[in-house]
């Protein structure tokens, strides 16, 4: 109800009695009459509650504890001369559920830190209630995005018996009782006995199967958790994360970068224009400069740029790395930031990468050498997409996974799409944690999922 009386028109409400149930924020209490400030959930902002000495429980409202549930009636009045618009002059308040005088979120300011350790209530906070609307929007938005334009929703497992990324960083899902076995025997376990007859992992991406329905529907996307077992303690890596992935048949590198730049200045834009007060907060307490960034980005073209050019650039760089820059190695989260933020201050896709640090399913460039792979950079996050044009050709495909020592039994049907009207196709992930951090400015993935999953970590 308070999202309706500030969003759409409150004059319906105006004058008149209404009914409004929520959490307590603040109480302000003298000694003939106090005021709450509540939020009902549905809206950002809180609504004001004014009460006096003549409700029969004024002593108990004057000592209401933070995030107390009451239930209010009285008569919704404008008040011009203060922040909010208008107020209710309760005419009576009831108390729905007491709260703890130990509640663990008072006024003051907390760090990020410690709200993670109360990841339960942090939701009540500003910048939680903010970063976990905006999330959800960001995901209805991605949704709009591709289904305006007639892609299919594909799911894709989440239990696998392939490696998608070939880097051998799965969580393995097994019936069978490890402790049972010999410590030494780990790695020779008899799978026939599992619960699948096969070794199964959770899903590292949705791809090689949204492929497939690529090659029916022509153009679809997936929209998962995926998990990796990566031993990544940074602020930008989780262990369970969500991938947004469109595949399209008949398309190549170019109709890939220009899908993902379409999608994102989307994206920002609806997410701009559907959570105006959340956004608002992030640029004045979060990340100032964040709303001109955004509305910048939307409005210009995104950089394109090779990744031997980036090589170059970040060689004749003004600037000591703590990773060394050579051809064929891979770009660290510093010269993905340094090209982001200091060389293109703005989105920019880095592509054809060397065969060698990508997945065994990125299409060979003419030279032989690189792949038809593209990243997307922004400042702030670094990679926050990841994709490529697909290995169309089975020979070349065949002799790639030999070289790598994948076997090709494993993925007998990704390569049998190969044969039956295996047109050029291509792809991207999004990953979705990135997307947020990049639109709230929140600077560590731990504060943009509810309940993290990352490296020792898994309280919730
Ligand atoms: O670059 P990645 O590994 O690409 C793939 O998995 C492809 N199969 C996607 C495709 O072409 N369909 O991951 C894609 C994106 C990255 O750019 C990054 O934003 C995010 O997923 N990502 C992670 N996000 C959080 N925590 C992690 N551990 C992540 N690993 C990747
Ligand atoms: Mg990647």
């Amino acid at each position: 109800l308070i999202r309706q009386m500030y969003k759409e028109d409150s004059s319906q409400y105006l004058g008149k009695e209404v009914k409004v149930s929520g959490w307590v924020r603040t109480v302000r209490a003298s000694k003939n009459f106090g005021f709450i400030e509540m939020n009902d959930g549905s809206f950002f902002k809180n609504l004001q509650i004014v009460f006096d000495d003549s409700h029969e429980n004024f002593k108990e409202l004057s000592k209401l504890v933070i995030s107390s549930a009451i239930e209010v009636v009285g008569k919704l009045v404008e008040t011009p001369n203060s922040k909010q618009p208008f107020e209710i002059q309760a005419t009576s308040i009831k108390l729905e559920a007491d709260s703890e005088s130990e509640y663990p979120l008072q006024k003051k300011k907390h760090s990020f830190e410690y709200l993670r350790t109360i990841a339960h209530l942090r939701p009540r906070s500003n910048t939680f209630s903010a970063v976990f609307r905006v999330r959800s929007l960001l995901s209805f938005a991605i949704h709009k995005f591709f289904q305006e334009r007639n892609f299919v929703y594909v799911n894709t497992p989440i239990v696998t018996a392939s490696d998608a990324e070939g880097a051998g960083e799965m969580f393995r899902v097994t019936t069978l009782d490890l402790e049972k076995l010999p410590k030494d025997e780990y790695g020779k376990l008899d799978f026939s006995k599992d619960f699948f007859g096969k070794e199964t992992n959770l899903t590292v991406s949705g791809q090689l199967e949204a492929e497939a329905y690529a090659l029916a529907f022509r153009n679809v996307y997936n929209f998962g958790p995926t998990f990796r077992a990566e031993n990544s303690n940074t602020t930008r890596h989780a262990a369970e994360f969500w991938m947004m992935e469109p595949e399209i048949a008949f398309a190549d590198l170019n109709d890939n970068m220009d899908l993902a730049e379409d999608m994102m200045k989307y994206i920002i834009r609806y997410v701009l224009e559907h959570a105006p007060e959340e956004m608002n907060f992030f640029n004045s307490f979060i990340d100032k400069g964040l709303l001109e960034r955004l509305q910048n980005i939307v409005s210009s073209d995104f950089g394109r740029v090779t990744y031997t050019e980036a090589i170059e650039i970040l060689k004749n760089a003004d600037k000591n790395f703590e990773y060394p820059v050579e051809w064929g190695s891979d770009l660290q989260t510093e010269h993905e930031r340094y090209l982001a933020e200091e060389v293109f201050k703005k989105p920019v896709f880095v592509t054809d990468y060397p065969k060698d640090i990508k997945a065994f399913y990125m299409r060979l460039n003419d030279d032989g050498k690189t792949v038809a792979a593209m990243d997307l950079l922004v400042p702030g996050v670094g990679e926050i997409i990841g994709g490529s044009q697909r290995e169309e050709r089975l020979d070349i495909l065949e002799k790639r996974m030999e070289d790598i020592g994948i076997e090709k039994e494993s993925l007998w049907w990704y390569l049998e799409l190969r044969k039956y009207g295996g047109v050029k196709h291509a792809g991207y992930g999004l990953g979705f944690e990135r997307a947020v951090m990049y639109l709230t400015g929140m600077s560590n993935i731990r504060d943009v999922i509810p309940f993290p999953r990352t490296v020792k970590s898994a309280e919730f």
